[in-house]
């Protein structure tokens, strides 16, 4: 029986790419429903690469990556694309938004695909715009906004499917100090309505004020896991 507050259960995972050594080494790490947090280590510790299994975007060359019930390294294509659609969310260093699309289509291009009836769509599009405070740039193009307003709507556009879980990949890397700062508020806001979220990045102060635990990787294993250090 599964315990029903475990959202992430990564069991004794490795992951070895063909022309290097090893991205990840035996790794077991169980993340509770709710919870927030913060991955940590120097760079080619393979921080992206457990996002990038728990988001169903890779496979662990051994082990096993659950999440929510669904054993994620062991979907099939279709069943990869749904779960990457509708269970989790990414949020990267670069945004990945559309340049052709408004902030609007940017936010239910991922609703629509995955089906949802179109009321319903723009009225969850609608209501994080609020939420994230960027109602009144809806009919804005990408190019035209500011880092932080671009990662308000990447925010914005992997929580439209209301995924069980929110992966963000040093998400204030490409922003300077005072919207790092904002993104970092909110993505507290968020967890504080329960949202799990899982915080890759290299910044101490971002880990304290975003996270309640992290974790550390080196060479590809977790080294430590404890309460994230307040400030
Ligand atoms: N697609 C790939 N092909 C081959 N090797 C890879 C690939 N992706 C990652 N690696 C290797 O796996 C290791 C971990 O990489 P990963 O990108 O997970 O590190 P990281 O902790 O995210 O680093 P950074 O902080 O620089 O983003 C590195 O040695 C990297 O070179
Ligand atoms: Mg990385």
């Amino acid at each position: 029986m599964i315990n029903p507050t475990v959202l992430v259960e990564i069991r004794d995972v490795a992951k070895r790419y063909d022309d290097s050594g090893a991205g990840l080494d035996s790794v077991t790490l169980t993340i509770r429903s709710g919870e927030s947090v913060a991955v940590l280590g120097p760079s080619g510790s393979g921080k992206s690469t457990l996002l990038n299994l728990l988001a169903g975007l890779d496979r662990p060359t051994a082990g096993t990556v659950t999440v929510g019930g669904v054993r994620v390294d062991a979907l099939g294509e279709a069943g990869s694309a749904r779960y990457r659609r509708t269970a989790v969310g990414m949020v990267f260093q670069f945004f990945n938004l559309l340049d052709d699309l408004t902030v609007l289509d940017n936010v239910l291009l991922p609703a629509q695909l995955a089906g949802t009836p179109r009321g319903q769509a723009n009225d969850r599009t609608t209501e994080l715009l609020r939420q994230l405070n960027i109602d009144d740039l809806r009919g804005a193009y990408p190019g035209r906004l500011s880092g932080g307003e671009r990662q308000r709507v990447a925010i914005a556009r992997a929580l439209v499917n209301r995924p069980a879980l929110l992966l963000a990949d040093e998400p204030t890397g490409a922003l300077d100090t005072a919207a790092g700062a904002d993104v970092a508020e909110l993505l507290r806001d968020i967890n504080s309505r329960g949202q799990t979220v899982v915080l890759v990045t290299h910044d101490l102060a971002l880990a304290g004020s975003v996270t309640g635990r992290t974790v550390e990787l080196v060479d590809g294993r977790i080294t430590s896991d404890a309460a994230t250090a307040t400030r």
